[in-house]
């Protein structure tokens, strides 16, 4: 079978190489993201593959029904760019990958806390510039001091284990609160007004769907504590983004983390350097000493390539033998 992957990159061939010798797949790479302007290269493959900022809005499926695609197998968690009613009205399957390594989340998110508390970033450079002086670097123990988890499922939860290895206190929101991980370690479920009034750091972990869209806004904002530590491993658009800056100028918010960003569509992944930055609001976060932007990287660990990897070719080998979807992703 002929695969055709969209918006490849060169740190994954070697994993898709691999998985995709067990079935004898075909793949043929497009290092161009899935866009309308882009959908008629899915001509003569019956299943394509696509990644996390590759577009599947309702104009995309229909020419790529009208192509003859069959299957969209996401290499992906979050399928928020999927106009999932229209893919089910033209009969196109989406599969997905749940879950690769929520350690790799997880863990990239705990590295944001350390390098923005204990400002790694601005340490490594003054050394490397012979400037051994220490003023301006003074952090905070992690220790006994209250974190706030937004959404405890597989990525919150490893993370709320972590963060308890630290001696934090964890204050958790989820409309589905997870009871098992109550008896494991110390939790404690609140409703989100009292997690923002008393966390030292917040980190989200939900999915982004129309209910959590910009769910951290200026009301949100002005319930924190001042100073807090907001750190952002889940989707951009959770977080609106003009209200970050301005809790940013005024000290309510006192570091961000973001590994997401509401508009990184069109930036990360991309190499801009040498070029005008042309997004307003991603260039004032850029000139915040207190904030750290990774570009969607929280997932990029060889474990989780290989996961996703391998979950991609079994996924479209299910659908190559008519055999059940395990990771079909349906219309709720
Ligand atoms: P999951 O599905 O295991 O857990 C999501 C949790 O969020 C569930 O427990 C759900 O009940 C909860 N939730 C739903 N609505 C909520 C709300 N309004 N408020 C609070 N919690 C809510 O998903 P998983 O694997 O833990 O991933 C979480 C998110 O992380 C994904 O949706 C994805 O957007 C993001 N992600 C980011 C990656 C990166 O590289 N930065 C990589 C993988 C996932």
């Amino acid at each position: 079978m002929k695969i055709a992957i969209f918006d490849t990159h060169r740190f994954e061939r070697k994993y898709l190489e691999a998985a995709a010798k067990e079935y004898s797949f075909e793949l043929t790479y497009f290092e161009v993201r899935l866009t309308e302007d882009t959908a008629r290269l899915a001509s003569g493959f019956s299943v394509i593959c696509c990644f996390v900022n590759d577009c599947l809005n309702s104009t995309v499926l229909t020419s790529l029904h009208d192509l003859g695609v069959k299957l969209v197998a996401l290499r992906s968690a979050g399928f928020n760019r999927v106009d999932l009613a229209t893919a089910h009205q033209l009969d196109l399957k989406i599969v997905r990958v749940p879950e690769y390594s929520p350690y790799a989340v997880a863990e990239h998110a705990v590295a944001m806390i350390l390098s923005l508390n204990r400002k790694i970033p601005q340490a490594h450079a003054r050394v490397r510039d012979s400037n051994f002086t220490l003023d301006g670097l003074v952090g905070f123990d992690l220790n006994g001091k209250t974190v706030g988890i937004i959404g405890t499922g597989k990525i919150g939860l490893v993370f709320a284990k972590i963060m308890n290895g630290f001696g934090c206190r964890i204050l958790a929101y989820d409309p589905i609160p997870n009871q098992k991980l109550q008896e494991k370690i110390d939790i404690r479920y609140v409703a989100l007004p009292e997690l923002f009034q008393n966390s030292d750091i917040i980190s989200l972990h939900a999915p982004l769907t129309p209910h959590t869209r910009h769910m951290i806004n200026k009301e949100a904002f002005g319930q924190m504590k001042k100073g807090v530590m907001l750190i952002n491993t889940g989707r951009g658009a959770l977080i609106e983004t003009q209200a970050l800056i301005a809790g940013l100028k005024s000290g309510q918010i006192g570091f961000a983390g973001l590994d997401v960003y509401e508009e990184e569509e069109n930036v990360f992944f991309h190499d801009l350097s040498g070029q005008v930055l042309e997004d307003d609001l991603l260039a004032r976060l850029l000139t915040f000493p207190n904030v750290l932007i990774t570009s969607h990287q929280a997932f990029l660990t060889q474990e989780a390539l290989r996961n996703i990897a391998v979950t991609t070719f079994k996924n479209v080998h299910e659908f190559e033998q008519n055999l059940p979807l395990t990771h079909e992703v349906m219309q709720s």
